[in-house]
């Protein structure tokens, strides 16, 4: 089916969102496609675009936020990581944030968010934290998490991205 042309517009600091982006590429006809990278340098031409953001504090990170806020009458495709996962509920909420950032003439027509992988000292933090007598009651909650996202993006995750692209 001719989806028309698109872009690809993501921020990725560790390359976890960049992961994703690569997949949605792979899959799309690459001759449709007007740009692919960053937000800061994107040609906003393509009627269809696919937003990447990594969560920073429950929202996309600022560079998506900022290309958000330009958009109007465009068809977003969002898509995302985040470090805390394991809840479809947490991605919703990451999502429905991102999207009051999204003018009502532009249309979300499809989301995806999966967990990704945190560098090392964020770990090494918990781990000084454990030590103190006052650290927080959840913090080997947070130290399970952190050890559950270090296979992601896995291959499940891209599967079922492709999927929802495809679809
Ligand atoms: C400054 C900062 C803030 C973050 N805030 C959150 C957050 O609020 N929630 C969350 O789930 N993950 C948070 N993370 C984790 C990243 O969103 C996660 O590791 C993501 O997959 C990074 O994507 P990237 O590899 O494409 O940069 C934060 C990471 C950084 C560096």
């Amino acid at each position: 089916m001719d989806k028309g042309r698109y872009s690809i517009i993501f921020s990725s600091l560790t390359g976890n969102t960049k992961k994703l982006a690569d997949t949605i590429r792979a899959v799309l006809p690459s001759e449709d496609c007007d740009y692919f990278g960053a937000p800061e340098t994107a040609e906003l031409h393509s009627e269809m675009l696919y937003v990447g953001f990594w969560t920073d504090k429950g929202n996309a990170d600022s560079a998506v936020l900022q290309l958000l806020s330009k958009l109007r009458g465009k068809k977003i495709f969002l898509f995302g990581t985040a470090g805390f996962g394991g809840s479809a509920a947490y991605f919703q909420k990451i999502l429905d944030h991102i999207k009051q950032s999204v003018d009502p003439s532009n249309t979300v027509v499809g989301e995806y968010m999966c967990q990704g992988k945190m560098p090392q000292s964020v770990r090494d933090r918990y781990m000084k934290m454990k030590a103190q007598p006052e650290h927080p009651a959840n913090i080997d909650a947070l130290i399970d998490n952190f050890d559950r996202a270090l296979s992601h993006p896995d291959e499940d995750d891209l599967e079922r991205l492709r999927k929802i692209i495809l679809g």
